[in-house]
């Protein structure tokens, strides 16, 4: 009798566990709270951008970085001609000082950077890479919408060709090994998603939710009039079971999420050419070369920026 109570009653919590998807928010940035809770990385682009990244008290000085009221903006430089002999745009990657496993992050964000030439990003890494995995959530390059979220990591996760999800996918193994590290993408359907279109729309809504049984990623453009309440206000509980479908959504089928991704940190960059941006740049309808356009027209990155209202992790 007792045996058969606690079985049970494990059954129950195991249902419950698979299946609750309530929780608590656990911090809220907004304007300089962005400031103490993210590090700027002055380091060299591992992706052989044109870029520069400049520390936290060079952006602030340079206009790079601004916080105020609910305005956080990273920016890079868009006043300067480059030698082409010399250092890159000046831009910056910020990393957040907390790191997360379980975790479901809203990000909500007014303007993302536009601009030939930009390949910008919000994403979540774990120090040993890719062993730790890498989750993309908005990545593009090149203004060319709409936006693909993707997973990287060590081999043996793949995702199943059918799932339930919005967006299509692109590949369905994650390990950086195959196809150049192309990973396990997916491709929104949404042009409002990414770049000028998002930016024309007052951007929106990207929301991560990592749990152990899978990883789903959902936006929602400013105006659009199914954003769930809680995600709108950035309510102090959530319920991602009501957020309906995802756009992307990777299960744990035959990737193991608890082995597969390591505790995760924040980063948001914006770089330039590069491994991706540059080598799509022919394709992209944009002028003269990747590199030499960068060098040459500080102009056209008045719009390469991010601009968020605030960022909320739940736990
Ligand atoms: C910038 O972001 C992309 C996002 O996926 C990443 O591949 C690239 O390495 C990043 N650059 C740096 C310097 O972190
Ligand atoms: C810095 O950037 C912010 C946001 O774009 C802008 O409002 C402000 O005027 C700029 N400050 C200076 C000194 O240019
Ligand atoms: C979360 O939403 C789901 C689906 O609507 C519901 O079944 C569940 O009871 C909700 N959980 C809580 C704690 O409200």
């Amino acid at each position: 009798m007792a045996t058969r109570l606690v079985s049970l009653l494990c059954l129950a919590l195991g249902f419950q566990q698979a299946s609750a998807a309530t929780y608590s928010r656990t911090s809220s940035r907004e304007g300089t709270d962005f400031l103490s809770a993210f590090e700027w990385q002055a380091i060299d682009d591992p992706t052989h951008g044109r870029v520069r990244y400049v520390d936290q008290a060079s952006a602030l000085n340079q206009n790079l970085t601004f916080a105020s009221g609910n305005h956080f903006i990273l920016r890079s430089d868009y006043t300067n001609k480059l030698d082409p002999n010399g250092a890159g745009r000046d831009s910056v990657r910020i990393q957040s000082l907390h790191q997360y496993t379980t975790a479901t992050l809203i990000f909500n964000i007014r303007h993302m950077p536009q601009g030939c030439g930009t390949w910008p990003a919000v994403w979540t890494v774990g120090a040993n890479w890719p062993n730790q995995g890498e989750v993309d959530i908005l990545e593009g390059v090149n203004d060319q919408g709409p936006n693909t979220a993707t997973l990287h990591t060590s081999s043996g996760c793949t995702m199943p060709a059918s799932r339930s999800q919005t967006g299509n996918a692109l590949q369905n193994d994650c390990n950086v090994a195959v196809n150049s590290n192309a990973g396990c993408g997916v491709r929104f359907t949404d042009s409002r998603s990414y770049g000028p279109t998002f930016n024309a729309n007052g951007g929106g809504w990207y929301a991560m939710e990592r749990r152990n049984t899978g990883i789903k990623v959902w936006f929602w453009s400013r105006n659009d009039g199914s954003v769930p309440a809680e995600v709108r206000n950035g309510a102090t509980t959530i319920n991602t079971s009501n957020w309906g479908t995802p756009v992307a959504f990777f299960p744990d089928t035959s990737c193991d999420i608890a082995s597969k991704f390591g505790p995760h940190k924040i980063v948001i960059n914006l770089t330039f050419c590069g491994d991706f941006a540059g080598a799509v740049y022919g394709q992209s309808g944009c002028p003269s070369t990747c590199n030499d356009f960068v060098n040459n027209n500080p102009s056209a990155f008045m719009d390469a920026y991010f601009d968020f209202e605030w960022l909320r992790v739940y736990q």
